[in-house]
């Protein structure tokens, strides 16, 4: 997959890239314009801003006579840089930090890299994989795997239109690393940790760089895939990228023969497949359950909303927004009954809507005494009753009846 750039302008894109997502960006200056389309335009400077979206980069297009400001996400900022050097402008000037790496155009359009004091230890110039790991949760080497599941291009920079799922996966990196802390997993043996429904396996890929490569912990990873040709397509590119500790089965997420997991992971497994998931890694003991659900469907027919609420619940995405919340927070409820600690917050989907629930539990170390639970479990039937729910996925692998 060749994107036809020059070494020397890869490099560059890539030390872009690079401190943009370390937050050591200080600016960028383009100039020598090439004279093309817009005469009028001198130079592209660009900076780091925060916006209450979360930061930006600020490009201001500076003309003849006007000045015009346009703020974009980093990754598309980056993209647009790629865009502009040697095809608009001859000159591009990089500050990170005190440091300094220039990109020059000459005369026959051949580019020529030169680094300012320091500039070759700039963080992803010739910094050592150490310290790389400690910057970022995903290591240099993740570069092969987002290279060939296209999420970005061989200068390591995000391809057009994949800027959503590149910070899925480091968001989701981060929220693992955040929630193995918080977990018990077991010592003196490798690891076992299933991806269950992992499609193109990005999130599987990243979960095994992270255990193997930036945690150090002796893992297997496991991702479990309904679809063939992606099972077929995630085990070559992890055997040709040495990953012999990640393979991929072909089966459902019920009934794949899998080694009992200690980290299960579902992630927009759709409706009653994230029960199943959930079910699996109860019935294994999971230290660490991680879903987030999507496609609320099957509370959808028996759901009964108080009167007070049926003028709003005319509206379908009110009714998809109701059913998500009772079948999301049942789930929750089960998972403390069945000996877990929950936590529910949001995570970016790129899969179904801007933003979705994830839902992770922890196992208790201490089974909870018997009074205890049945306050748990007159609260979840409480709980079903209010919104009329009699059956439900989760409920059932665990035989747990919800009507009194
Ligand atoms: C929406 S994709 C999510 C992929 C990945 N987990 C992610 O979040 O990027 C759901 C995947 O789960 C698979 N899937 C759905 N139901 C399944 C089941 N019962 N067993 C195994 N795979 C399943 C589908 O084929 C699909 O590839």
């Amino acid at each position: 997959m060749s994107t036809g750039l020059a070494p020397e302008v890869a490099e560059f894109l890539e030390l872009l890239d690079r401190s943009v997502r370390e937050g050591t960006f200080t600016r960028l200056t383009l100039g020598k314009p090439r004279g093309g389309d817009d005469a009028t335009l001198q130079n592209v400077y660009v900076r780091p801003v925060r916006l209450k979206s979360g930061p930006h980069l600020s490009f201001l297009w500076r003309h003849d006579t006007r000045d015009l400001t346009k703020n974009v996400a980093p990754e598309d900022g980056v993209i647009e840089v790629g865009r502009l050097v040697g095809a608009i402008f001859h000159s591009a000037h990089l500050f990170i930090g005190p440091r300094t790496v220039q990109l020059e155009f000459n005369k026959k359009g051949e580019p020529r890299l030169t680094f300012g004091k320091d500039a070759k230890t700039a963080p992803g110039a010739s910094d050592t994989a150490h310290d790389r790991t400690k910057a970022r949760l995903l290591p240099a080497a993740s570069q092969d795997w987002l290279h060939a599941l296209g999420v970005t291009n061989s200068a390591g920079v995000v391809r057009e239109g994949m800027a959503d799922k590149h910070r899925q996966i480091h968001k989701f990196v981060e929220l693992l690393h955040h929630l193995v802390a918080s977990a018990t997993l077991p010592h003196g043996r490798p690891l076992e940790i299933a991806d269950m429904g992992c499609g193109k396996g990005y999130l599987t890929f990243a979960t095994h760089d992270y255990f193997d490569r930036v945690a150090k912990l002796s893992v297997r990873v496991c991702g479990v895939e309904l679809r063939p040709e992606l099972v077929e397509q995630c085990n070559r590119l992890a055997q040709e990228t040495g990953r012999e500790k990640l393979s991929f089965v072909r089966g459902t997420i019920q009934e794949a023969t899998i080694p009992a997991p200690d980290v299960l992971i579902a992630l927009h497994a759709c409706d009653t497949a994230t029960d199943d998931a959930i079910a699996r890694g109860l019935a294994a003991g999971s230290a660490l359950i991680v879903t987030a659900p999507c496609c609320q469907k099957e509370l959808r027919p028996q759901l009964r909303a108080a009167p007070v609420l049926a003028p709003a619940l005319r509206h379908g995405i009110f009714q998809e927004r109701h059913a998500e919340f009772a079948t999301d927070a049942l789930r929750a409820l089960l998972l403390e009954w069945a000996g877990y600690e929950t936590k529910v917050f949001e995570f970016i989907s790129t899969e179904h809507t801007a933003k979705n629930l994830m839902i992770a539990a922890t196992k208790r170390s201490h089974a909870e005494d018997e009074p205890a639970r049945e306050r748990r479990a007159s609260a979840i039937r409480e709980f079903a009753e209010f919104y009329g729910v009699k059956t439900q996925a989760l409920a059932q692998h665990l035989e747990f009846a919800l009507a009194k």
